[in-house]
C-alpha cells in the first residue's frame, strides 16, 4: 500500500496472532492456457511483492480469473512455472495452495447457501481438533474476531442463503482471513459493495499489507484500483499489455491500455431530454410496502426517463425492486402502469405487462448456466413474443442473439457456447442483453455494470440512453453512485423509505453519499 499505519496506531495481527507470519514474494513466469482452441493466457509473467499489492486489470474476458485459479490449483496452465520465494511450486489444487499460504477470494461465491455462516467460514480455518472434529469454540472465536475486523455485523448462525448478496461478500472475504496467508488473490471483492464497505476492506487491505501479505487484486472499479494498489497489471485477450507503477498513471491512460481505445465518460446531459411534466406517467407507486423494507414508497418514473435509486446496502432498493416486478407482493399502497392498474403477481406476469428485472445476482437468477448463449438471450424473447403476439423463430432468435453479442462485445465462441463457460463479465452482459432485448416499457435493472468492464460499461449505458429515448423508462439501483449521473433524476432511499429526490443538475456523489448515510444537514428536500 501507499499508505503506511500511522506509528502509535495499535498492531494490526492477523487472525491466528502468535502464529508465525509468512513472507515472500510470489511470481508467476511465462503463463499459458488454453480452453479448446482458444487461449485464454498466452505467455504471462507477473511478481506479486510481500507487502504489496499487485492490481491486474483487463477488460471481462481478458484471462484474469484464469490466472487466479491456476494459482488456485483450479485449473492447471499448459506452460509457465508459479514460484514462491523464487522456488518453483506445482499447485496441485486448492488444499495444496491453502497449505502454501495461498488464500483466495474468487469471483464466483463458492459458499454453501444452505449452511450457516460459522459452517462456511470454517470450511475456510483449515483448522481441526483432535478426532478431525472442527475445534468449534476456537473457530467461533476467530470468526467473531475477523467479522469484527470487517465491521460486518452477521450473526455467526445466519443461514447464508437468508443474507443480501454484500453480506455473502462480506462472508467470503471473512472465510479468506480465516487463516494466515502469506498471499491473498482477491477477484473483484468489492463488486458488489458501496462505497462505505468498500472503505472497510481495503482498511484491512491495509492492514494485511502492513504485515507483509502481499495481494492480487482484481478490479474493474479503475479509481479504486489506482488509489489501492502498487503496480497495476493489464491483460487484453490473454496476453500481458504492460505493468504499471500506480502512481504513475492515472484513470484514462489505464482505460485506453485495457480497452485498446480511449472511452468517453457518460453522463445524464448526454442522455437527451429527460422530459418536462407533460410526459406521461409509466409508474406510479403509490404508498407501496412491504414492511420492514419497504416502507411507504411514492414515486412516479415518467415515459423515456431514467430514474436512478441510491442508498445504502439494506435500505431496501432490491425489495423495492422485486416488488415493481411481481417477485413480492405489496403489503400495501399500490401501483399503476400507464395509468392502469398494476399489480404483478410474478416476475412472468410482469413481463407480459412489459416489465422487466435485470437481477442483482445474475448468475442465479439471470441465467441458466448450462445453457448456451442464444438459449439465454432467447429466453426473454419468448416472453416478448407472447407479449407481442407475435410467433416466436428460432432463426430470429439466433440472428437477435449474433446481433446482441456483437452489441455488447459478449466474448464466446459462438452463440451456441456453454453460459458457464463465459468470463464473470461477460455473463453480466448476457444477462443485460437478455432483458434490453425485449424493449420492455420498464426496465429495472438492479447493479446493472457490476463486474461489467469499463469499455462495455459505457455501452451499457449508452443503450440505456438510446432505450430510453425509444421511449423505455428505465429504473437504475446502484451502489457505484458516478454510475448514476446517466440518470435524470435519483431517488434515495435509507431504511426502507424514499427520502429524497436529487435531479440531474443537482448531481453530486458526495451529497448522494451523505443522503444515503443520513447526514444530519444532508436532507434539504
Ligand atoms: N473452463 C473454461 N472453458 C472454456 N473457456 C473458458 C473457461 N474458463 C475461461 N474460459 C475463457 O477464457 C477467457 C478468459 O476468461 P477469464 O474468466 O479469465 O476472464 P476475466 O479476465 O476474469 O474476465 P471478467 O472480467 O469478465 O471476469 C474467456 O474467453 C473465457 O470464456
Ligand atoms: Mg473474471
Amino acid at each position: 500500500m501507499n499508505h503506511r499505519p500511522e506509528p502509535g496506531d495499535a498492531p494490526h495481527l492477523p487472525i491466528g496472532a502468535g502464529e508465525e507470519v509468512l513472507r515472500g514474494s510470489l511470481r508467476v513466469e511465462g503463463i499459458s492456457k488454453s480452453f479448446g482452441g482458444s487461449r485464454a493466457l498466452d505467455d504471462v509473467s507477473l511478481t506479486v511483492r510481500p507487502g504489496s499489492v499487485h492490481a491486474l486489470c483487463g477488460a471481462n474476458g481478458a484471462g484474469k480469473s484464469t490466472l487466479i485459479k491456476v494459482i488456485a490449483g483450479l485449473e492447471h496452465a499448459d506452460t509457465g512455472v508459479i514460484e514462491l520465494d523464487g522456488e518453483p511450486v506445482r499447485v496441485a489444487n486448492p488444499r495444496h495452495a491453502a497449505d502454501l499460504g495461498l488464500g483466495f477470494i474468487h469471483q464466483e461465491l463458492n459458499l454453501v447457501p444452505t449452511f450457516s455462516v460459522l459452517r462456511n467460514l470454517a470450511m475456510g480455518s483449515g483448522r481441526t481438533g483432535r478426532w478431525g472434529q472442527l475445534d468449534l469454540r476456537r473457530l467461533s472465536r476467530d470468526a467473531v474476531v475477523v467479522l469484527e475486523r470487517l465491521q460486518a455485523d452477521i450473526s455467526l448462525s445466519a443461514q447464508v442463503d437468508k443474507l443480501s448478496v454484500a453480506d455473502r461478500w462480506m462472508v467470503s472475504l471473512a472465510r479468506s482471513l480465516m487463516r494466515p496467508a502469506r498471499f491473498i488473490a482477491m477477484d473483484e471483492p468489492t463488486a458488489s459493495f458501496t462505497d462505505d464497505e468498500a472503505h472497510r476492506l481495503i482498511k484491512v487491505i491495509d492492514e494485511l499489507t502492513s504485515t507483509g501479505v502481499g495481494i492480487l487484486y482484481v478490479s474493474h472499479r479503475l479509481d479504486e484500483v489506482l488509489s489501492i494498489s502498487d503496480e497495476i497489471t493489464v491483460f487484453r485477450n490473454g496476453r500481458l499489455v504492460t505493468t504499471l507503477a500506480a502512481r504513475e498513471t492515472d484513470r484514462a491512460a489505464l482505460t485506453t491500455h485495457i480497452v485498446g481505445r480511449e472511452v468517453e465518460r457518460v453522463v445524464a446531459s448526454e442522455q437527451g431530454d429527460p422530459g418536462g411534466t407533460e410526459r406521461a406517467v409509466r409508474l406510479r407507486a403509490l404508498g407501496l410496502s412491504r414492511s420492514p423494507h419497504v416502507l411507504n414508497a411514492s414515486f412516479d418514473v415518467k415515459v423515456g426517463e431514467i430514474v436512478g435509486i441510491a442508498g445504502l446496502v439494506g435500505a431496501g432498493r432490491t425489495e423495492l425492486a422485486r416488488l415493481l416486478v411481481g417477485a413480492d407482493r405489496a403489503t400495501a399502497g399500490r401501483m399503476e402502469l400507464d395509468g392502469a392498474g398494476y399489480a404483478p403477481r410474478s416476475p412472468h406476469q410482469a413481463i407480459r405487462s412489459g416489465v422487466a428485472l435485470v437481477p442483482e445476482e445474475r448468475r442465479s437468477q439471470g441465467l441458466v448456466l448450462t445453457g448456451s448463449v442464444e438459449d439465454n438471450l432467447a429466453m426473454a424473447e419468448h416472453g416478448a413474443a407472447r407479449r407481442t403476439l407475435r410467433p416466436f423463430s428460432p432463426r430470429r432468435s439466433r440472428r437477435t442473439a449474433e446481433a446482441l453479442i456483437e452489441r455488447f462485445a459478449i466474448k464466446t465462441r459462438s452463440s451456441r457456447t456453454a453460459v458457464h463457460l463465459l468470463s464473470g463479465g461477460n455473463q453480466q452482459k448476457a444477462v443485460v442483453g437478455k432483458y434490453v432485448r425485449t424493449g420492455p416499457g420498464l426496465l429495472v435493472m438492479d447493479e446493472p455494470t457490476v463486474g461489467v468492464d469499463v469499455g462495455a460499461r459505457a455501452e451499457i449505458y449508452r443503450i440505456i440512453g438510446e432505450l430510453a429515448s425509444d421511449g423505455t423508462s428505465v429504473l437504475v439501483i446502484s451502489s457505484d453512485f458516478e454510475e448514476l449521473a446517466i440518470c435524470h433524476r435519483v431517488l434515495v432511499m435509507r431504511a426502507g423509505r424514499i427520502i429524497a429526490e436529487v435531479p440531474a443538475s443537482q448531481f453530486d456523489k458526495d451529497h448522494l453519499t451523505a443522503l444515503s448515510f443520513g447526514a444530519p444537514d444532508a436532507e434539504e428536500a
